[in-house]
């Protein structure tokens, strides 16, 4: 496992990390927790020490999987979580809902609040990362979500202070990087062999300012790895239902498709594998955080960091 600093201000961290979305127990369907238990001990003994999550995944529920996780562990300081804040979930617990209802709220008191509950479930001191989780532009544009990383910066209740930018914000929402570039320690960005729109603006950003760069939803929600056809259908409450629906599936297929000659240049990995490399061979991307069930999922998707014999400029040719 390689490692890298996350930015000038950030954390020392292993360029492959682990997204949590997907074994908290929603909008991916069914999970088996004592599955997603082992998927993340596996990451940890295999070098990663980078977790994303945010407190909306599973209502609470990603974020007590990790910290279960980390009291079994003896390395648990040398590990990084990064969490989120910004979409209020406190009134719908307990309550039934097929996918997770958005009731954004970054107010200073709603984020104080959150982080000091997010402390509490993941039995921490202090958050190592905390992101605004992707709000829209007319809230970036407002104070309160700044001056809230801000205040919690100050009081000791962050380490770092992150922005998770919107899906298909990359560009139209990159400025807020150039006004808010002074605070923020990280940003987190959708960035995949598909779908390159950070690296217009955003990315060049983030290495004038040496912000440090998360890239999510490297497979594309799995579809990278070449696992799904025209027939594939997602459960009830799968939330790839919707983000890859009969339309957008059929159109990333014959995207993907055209990756072919890419993928067999180097027969040695898979397309999974490749994928996440073209992620972190960008170089102002730091962490790539492919989201992992199984062990299975998780040894394959490890390797990406010591691949170096693909740089940026073979995905270019
Ligand atoms: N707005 C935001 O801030 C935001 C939004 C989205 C994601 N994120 C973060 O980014 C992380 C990564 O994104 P993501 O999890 O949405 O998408 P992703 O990493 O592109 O896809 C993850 C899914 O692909 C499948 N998979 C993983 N490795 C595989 C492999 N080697 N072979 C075959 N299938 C594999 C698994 O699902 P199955 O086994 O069920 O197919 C897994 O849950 C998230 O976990 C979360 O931490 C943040």
């Amino acid at each position: 496992m390689k490692y890298t600093k996350l930015g000038i201000n950030g954390p020392l961290v292993s360029t492959v990390g682990f997204g949590a979305w997907g074994i908290s127990g929603r909008d991916w369907g069914k999970t088996d927790d004592e599955s997603s238990r082992r998927a993340i001990h596996c990451a940890l003994d295999a070098g990663v020490n980078f977790i994303d999550t945010a407190d909306v995944y599973g209502f609470g529920h990603s974020e007590e999987l990790i910290r279960q996780v980390l009291d079994e562990r003896s390395d648990k300081d040398k590990i990084v979580i990064a969490t989120k804040a910004g979409n209020n979930f406190y009134p719908f617990v307990g309550k039934e809902h097929k996918v997770t209802p958005f009731n954004n709220d970054y107010s200073v008191k709603h984020l104080v609040f959150a982080a000091e509950q997010s402390i509490k479930r993941l039995n921490v001191e202090a958050l190592d990362i905390l992101q605004l989780h992707s709000p829209v532009l007319e809230t970036l544009e407002k104070d309160e979500p700044w001056l809230a990383l801000e205040k919690l910066k100050r009081d000791g209740k962050i380490k770092h202070a992150g922005w998770s930018v919107i899906s298909f914000g990359e560009i139209s929402h990159a400025h807020i990087l150039e006004r808010h570039h002074d605070l923020l320690d990280v940003i987190q960005v959708r960035y995949n062999l598909l779908e390159k729109q950070a690296e217009e603006v955003l990315l060049p950003l983030a290495m004038k300012y040496g912000t440090g760069v998360i890239v999510r939803i490297p497979l594309i929600f799995g579809l990278l790895s070449g696992k799904f056809n025209h027939k594939t259908i997602f459960g009830e409450n799968d939330h790839r239902r919707t983000n890859l629906s009969p339309e957008k599936l059929a159109s990333y297929l014959e995207r993907f498709d055209a990756l072919k000659p890419l993928f067999e240049k180097h027969p040695d990995y898979s397309p999974a594998q490749i994928s996440l490399r073209f992620c972190i061979s960008h170089p102002a991307c730091h962490v790539v955080i492919p989201g992992g069930k199984t062990e299975k999922q998780v040894r394959e998707n490890v390797v990406a960091s010591e691949m170096d014999l693909i740089t940026h400029k073979d995905f270019e040719e």
